[in-house]
């Protein structure tokens, strides 16, 4: 596979305040007085301009009442890469939507984007506050009536999780508890959870269906299947729709180039093939480092299930309107096909029009050979299939993304104190 390096951030507390259709909350962070003067004149002209701009002005909040036919969504996690994906496609199938981010990893500028596509009041309201905080997450929970919750909020770097493993499972697990705890007490019906082919660890026999024994072999993986257990065992006892969609390797962006995956600088490093290869494409890096050229695979290196953020939404507008009272399903989200580092590359160079400078180094321990979905229960289950499944097609598009946007979103969430 190709070689990454790491970073850390690290979500901080949070306090919230209201300001018409957006929230805001401060981060309880330390600093020194000329940066807390700073930050506290960012924050106002930022609020006065928010307000300003913001049609939920003098509005009464319509996220805190339950209509008739609307359906209202909390996206956590929705300034991420897949969080702000699903916004979008949700808003654009008349969904009300509340966003919670803390932004450690997000971007405030996808938000905007979203914003800017849905102005109109009761459709989308932003809160920045952090999951891991009990006390957010149950005034959240208390001044909004969530119809459903699509739980994308997390750390998502297995490199990273095995250097920080205590920071998966508070993120993943604990936080997964308080959200669920939250849900019961408000009473919120019905739950998509984002979780991942990390689950299973290394199985020996491929494809992956939803049997297949999860024996996780990373703090990432552990985490989410500790998620995983503890929502299985609350459904036992409640009424809740539950919907654990685990995905595989997720590519793409949006198809009309609004939204993109823009990690930050300090954790590109860590992780995601494509974002690699953008990042050789455009000179950040000198090349792509491929790790381990004699696996039993057809060209000798690792083989994954790609999977288009367009057809992972789908799959989650899908889970969303047949999640049933009391019953819980779980899917493997991938295409059921794999594709090579090789592969992969190639198809990259082609998106990119770029020749790609690529070491091939020899294997790096713990990666395995070839890891791809069986993704007939959610074909039967959901009538949902992988679409986008030519990789040169979605690498292309996200391409188009990446060019046009050099600096990501170009808004800096430093306006917020947050990095
Ligand atoms: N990208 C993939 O290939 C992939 C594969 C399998 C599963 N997943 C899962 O999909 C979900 C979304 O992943 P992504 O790729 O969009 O990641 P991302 O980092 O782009 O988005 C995650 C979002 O969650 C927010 N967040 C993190 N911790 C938070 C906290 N404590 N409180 C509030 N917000 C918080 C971040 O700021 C960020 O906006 C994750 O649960 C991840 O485990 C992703």
């Amino acid at each position: 596979m190709l070689s990454f390096g790491r970073a850390r951030t690290q979500p901080r507390a949070v306090r919230p305040t209201t300001m018409g259709g957006i929230d805001f909350v401060d981060p309880k962070r330390k600093g020194n007085f000329v940066g807390k003067l700073f930050l506290a004149g960012s924050l106002i002209a930022l609020c006065i301009l928010t307000i300003k701009q913001s049609p939920h002005f003098n509005s009464a909040s319509r996220f805190a009442l339950r209509e008739p036919g609307v359906t209202h969504v909390l996206v956590t996690g929705g300034a991420g890469y897949i969080g702000s994906h699903a916004t979008l496609r949700l808003l654009r199938e008349n969904y009300r939507v509340t966003i919670v981010d803390n932004l450690s990893r997000g971007n405030l500028g996808a938000v905007r984007v979203l914003q800017d596509l849905f102005p109109e009041p009761g459709r989308l309201q932003f809160i920045y506050a952090d999951l891991g905080d009990a006390k957010s997450v149950n005034k959240i929970f208390s001044e909004n009536k969530f119809d459903a919750v699509m739980h994308f909020a997390a750390v998502a770097y297995v490199g990273e999780s095995t250097m920080d493993p205590l920071k998966y499972y508070h993120n993943i697990t604990s936080n997964t508890l308080l959200v669920l705890e939250s849900m019961a007490k408000h009473d919120v019906k019905t739950l998509i959870y984002s979780s991942t082919c990390a689950t299973y660890g290394e199985p020996t026999k491929m494809p992956i269906t939803e049997e297949t024994t999860q024996v996780p072999i990373n703090p990432y993986g552990k985490a989410k299947k500790m998620a995983e257990d503890i929502i299985l065992d609350f459904s036992k006892t409640s009424e809740m729709a539950v919907m654990i969609l685990r995905y595989f390797n997720v590519i793409g962006s949006d198809p009309e180039g609004r939204l993109g995956e823009a990690p930050r600088p300090e954790l590109r490093e860590q992780g995601r093939i494509s974002g690699a290869c953008f990042d050789a494409a455009r000179g950040i890096i000198p090349g792509l480092k491929v790790r381990g050229t004699d696996y039993k695979t057809a060209d000798g290196t690792c083989v994954r299930d790609y999977i288009d953020v367009t057809d992972l939404v789908d799959a989650h507008v899908k889970a969303l309107q047949k999640a049933q009272p009391g019953k819980v399903g779980i899917y493997n989200v991938g295409t059921g096909k794999g594709s090579s580092v090789k592969e992969f590359v190639a198809a990259c160079k082609k998106a990119t029009g770029v020749d790609i400078k690529v070491d091939f180094l020899p294997r790096r321990p713990g990666d395995y050979a070839e890891v791809y979905s069986d993704p007939t229960k959610i074909k039967h289950e959901l009538n949902w299939t992988a679409k986008h499944i030519d990789l040169k097609e979605s690498l292309s598009i996200a391409w188009r993304w990446q060019k046009s946007h050099r600096d990501g979103y170009g808004i800096p969430n430093v306006i917020f104190g947050i990095i």
